[in-house]
């Protein structure tokens, strides 16, 4: 038996079994090791009531890198560029305990390619309660900040829920979902928590995660794999640097990405802009295997072939990328197992 249980059945026995009327006279070896076991039993109350309750501490939250990696390998399709940018961006930004800002990714592409579903890989590998953690948080434009009119009120809540949050727990994650239906302006509310500050108000944002999820610049993203495709080259061979330029420029000139004109941008504030690429035909085919696989059924490649050959592709003529990416694929297969 451990010494934490041993104090605790300690206890137990002299509070609970009557066993202190007993005793008599009450000697002070007993008053002695009473207290020990009282002290014992509540650090181990403490540790008791951490190991059951979730908390701001290693036991809950510790970044795991090969399972991030295994992730990343086996279970995201056709997403080289992203997988190797966030393996990349967390490794570094995680095992530094004095970072000089929190890390801040932006994730772009077309729909259905993976956003949300990196975003949940990633907490699942820091937080052992994933995303059902209390330290992460999603915001989505529509349901946080759906009216146009009321920008002061969702600017001062956005500054008060993060401020609220890392106080409780440095160690939390924002994921924006959505950015290109948030209002123009309001992220820039938050730049004071994303840059190179030491402290704010007492409080230290610089082990916090901020996560962007957005289609904006996915049209320029599709435009560079289309021209790949179209030269017969490798998707593989698309790099970082063909797009992250691009990517940045097209979302601060967009009105409607969430991040126009923005502040994050001109200060460098945004750590990465990962590109997702639009999905082919063989990727939506993973999908399916996977989604079988998920269901506890045996991945049957026909049934995958199947499902893939019926999803719509684009450009019409020559069909190269699904329209809606591997979204729907899990839904579809319904119909055909
Ligand atoms: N690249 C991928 N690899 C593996 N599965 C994927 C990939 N992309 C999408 N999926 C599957 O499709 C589902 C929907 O994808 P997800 O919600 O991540 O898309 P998204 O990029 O956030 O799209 P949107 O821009 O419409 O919000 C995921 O839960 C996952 O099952
Ligand atoms: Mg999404």
């Amino acid at each position: 038996m451990n010494p934490e249980k041993r104090h605790v059945l300690l206890l137990w026995m002299l509070v609970c079994s009557g066993m202190t009327e007993a005793i008599e006279p009450f000697s002070t070896s007993i008053a002695v090791g009473m207290a020990a076991a009282l002290t014992g039993f509540l650090a181990s109350y403490q540790n008791i009531f951490y190991y059951f309750n979730e908390c701001c501490r290693p036991e809950w939250i510790s970044f795991n890198k090969t399972g991030l990696e295994v992730d990343l390998e086996s279970k995201l399709f056709g997403q080289h560029i992203g997988s190797r940018i966030i393996l990349k961006a967390l490794t570094g930004f995680m095992s530094n305990d004095n970072p000089k800002k929190p890390l801040v990714l932006s994730l772009h592409g077309h729909t259905g390619t993976g956003k949300n579903f990196v975003s949940k890989l990633i907490a699942d590998n820091i937080y052992k309660e994933g995303m059902d953690s209390s330290f992460v948080h999603v915001f989505t434009s529509e349901l946080h900040f759906p009216h146009s009119s009321k920008l002061d009120t969702y600017k001062s809540q956005l500054q008060q829920w993060i401020k609220g949050n890392v106080t409780n727990c440095e160690r939390s994650m924002f994921i924006f979902d959505e950015m290109d239906k948030m209002q123009p302006g309001l992220i820039d509310s938050i730049k004071p928590y994303l840059d190179y500050y030491d402290k704010l108000d007492g409080i230290s944002y610089r082990k916090a995660i901020f996560i962007f999820l957005s289609n904006a610049g996915g049209e320029s993203i599709t435009q560079i794999a289309l021209d790949f495709w179209r030269a017969a080259r490798d998707r593989e061979e698309i790099e970082l640097k063909d797009l992250e330029t691009l990517l940045s420029l097209s979302v601060f000139n967009n009105k409607n990405s969430g991040l126009w004109h923005t502040s994050l941008i001109d200060k460098n504030l945004v750590d990465f802009f990962v590109p997702f690429l639009p999905l082919e035909y063989r990727h939506v085919v993973q999908c399916a295997m996977a989604a079988m696989k998920a269901k506890g059924l045996r991945p049957d490649k026909n049934v995958a072939d199947q499902v893939a050959r019926d999803v719509n592709y684009f450009p019409k003529s020559e069909r190269v990328f699904s329209v809606k990416g591997c979204k729907t694929i899990e839904n579809k297969l319904h119909y055909y197992t």
